[in-house]
């Protein structure tokens, strides 16, 4: 039987090369649940609504449209029919995202959503909180983890490619804000769930970590 399968962690630690890989080999859907909270983050800002501005936050959520659907080429993420995939990856989305997942309200509409995409299993659902609030029921959890060091080098090559000009201090900095930022909230902050496999992956290649997971996937989906 398919599975929702949970993948949390911080930033940098390796959920999104896993999650997008094994939604194509188990063709799964990469429920990118981050992505909504970026999509969410883009439109407060094109609306001009504050980031801690809760009613207005609200509103804006309850108006907008977040859609995912899954190419050849990977997730596309659609705000009111736009692609908006790669406007929602700058380091000013990062932060800004960060800021109205903090939100309750917020944080309502999406799991909702998150739940309607999950409903019939087959997803790999990717966030912070999905073991912990979204599906807390599934069986195929996994946390992952990574140094410090190891999760800002990998996001300050992601940039580099991307030909983006932050320093590696610049990204480091960042990361550790925005990793307090999501762990001290009060509403579902970042939190490995009790029974989670933790995969610390600081020292194995993406293809390790996705042999590994897509084998436990696997035998939960036999039964
Ligand atoms: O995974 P990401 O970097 O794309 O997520 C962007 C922000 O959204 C991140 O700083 C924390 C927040 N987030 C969250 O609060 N809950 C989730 N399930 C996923 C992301």
């Amino acid at each position: 039987m398919k599975q929702i399968v949970a993948i949390d962690g911080p930033s940098g630690a390796g959920k999104s090369t896993l999650s997008r890989a094994l939604a194509r080999r188990l063709d799964y859907l990469h429920l990118d649940t981050g992505a909504m909270y970026r999509a969410v983050a883009l439109a407060a800002i094109r609306a001009g609504v504050s980031l801690n501005d809760t009613e207005g936050l609200d509103k804006l959520c309850a108006e907008i449209e977040i859609k995912l659907r899954e190419k050849p080429d990977g997730l596309v993420v659609l705000l009111n029919g736009e692609d908006v995939t790669e406007l929602i990856r700058t380091p000013e989305i990062s932060m800004a995202s960060s800021a109205v997942s903090a939100v309750s309200e917020v944080r309502g509409h999406m799991v909702r959503l998150q739940r309607e995409l999950g409903a019939q299993g087959g997803v790999i659902a990717e966030g912070r909180d999905v073991g912990t609030v979204v599906f807390p029921n599934t069986r195929a959890k996994f946390y992952l983890d990574a140094s410090l060091s190891e999760r800002a080098r990998r996001r300050y090559e992601e940039l580099r490619e991307k030909r983006a000009d932050n320093t590696l201090e610049q990204v480091r900095a960042e990361m550790e804000q925005r990793d307090k930022n999501d762990s001290a909230r009060s509403d579902s902050p970042l939190m490995a769930a009790e029974d989670a496999i933790k995969v610390d992956t600081t020292y194995m290649t993406p293809e390790e970590v996705v042999e590994w997971i897509a084998e436990r996937v696997k035998e939960l989906e036999k039964g």
